[in-house]
């Protein structure tokens, strides 16, 4: 199997891409630590594959130490590293304050930030690791509805290049996923946020997919495997569109 005797950490683990991403890893043979600031949905996740379940609140550096210690004291040190948890608080821009960027910000940039800061340097020090961070279309595009969002994933784009070219001379790869509307609780959160705004937004992202259709998180999953492991040696500092051709660059 391409992840035996690997081990890995997901963030955002309890649910959606995330919970498929860690069982798609361990059905690849890793060792897998479910992180969520949802304990329980953690610790179900886990339960199922034999993994390890952690609290973590990817926005707060402090729990994020101490889950990723816990992580590697259990499962030992952590080869694959996804950052995928994320949140959206659905609004236009115009509508928007502070709070609302600081939490977006808070999750979705600063969390890969401060995950990525607590795993990299034992990566680099073996010489040998695979981070794969989730973006999004998003942060290619731009969603109506999502700009601080769309703001944060750009940058999650522009960080995964950053780290690559800092972390090749290490042989730590890193590259990025961006899906585009996959079936997930936080899809169709802006129907449940917006109401009938949310459904237009939601379909409008659906028609432009070339495939016509949203995706499974099953298949974001897949494509997180394949950037984890050995498959993808030679691939690093890209994004890689998961999103029915969404956008085609
Ligand atoms: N579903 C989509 O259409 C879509 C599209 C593009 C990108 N994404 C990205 O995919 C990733 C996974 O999203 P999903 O759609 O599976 O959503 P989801 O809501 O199903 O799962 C997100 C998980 O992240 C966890 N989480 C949220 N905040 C956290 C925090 N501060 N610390 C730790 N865990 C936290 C949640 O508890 C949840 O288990 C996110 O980064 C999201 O931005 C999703």
């Amino acid at each position: 199997m391409r992840l035996d005797g690997k081990t890995a950490l997901v963030t955002g683990g309890a649910s959606g891409i995330g919970a498929a991403t860690a069982r798609r890893l361990a059905a690849e043979g890793a060792r897998v630590a479910v992180a969520d600031l949802n304990e329980p949905g953690a610790r179900e996740v886990a339960g199922e594959l034999d993994g390890f379940a952690c609290a973590m609140d990817v926005a707060d550096p402090s729990s994020v130490r101490e889950g990723v210690r816990a992580a590697a004291a259990e499962l030992g040190a952590i080869d694959v590293l996804v950052n995928n948890a994320g949140s959206d608080r659905f609004s236009y821009f115009v509508n928007s304050d502070e709070s609302l960027w600081e939490f977006v910000l808070g999750v979705n940039l600063r969390g890969v930030l401060a995950v990525t800061h607590a795993v990299l340097p034992s990566m680099q020090e073996r010489r040998t690791g695979s981070i794969v961070n989730v973006a999004s279309e998003a942060g290619r595009v731009g969603s109506q509805g999502s700009a601080v969002y769309s703001a944060a994933k750009a940058g999650v784009i522009g960080f995964t290049k950053a780290i690559a070219r800092e972390s090749a001379r290490y042989r730590v790869r890193c590259n990025a996923v961006a899906p585009g509307p996959i079936e997930t609780p936080l899809l169709n959160a802006a129907p449940a946020m917006l109401g009938e705004l949310g459904e237009r937004l939601k379909a409008a992202m659906v028609n432009s997919t070339a495939l016509g259709r949203s995706g499974e998180p099953e298949e974001v999953a897949a494509a997180i495997a394949f950037l984890a492991g050995e498959d993808a040696s030679y691939v690093t500092g890209q994004t890689l569109n998961v999103s029915g051709g969404l956008s085609m660059w």
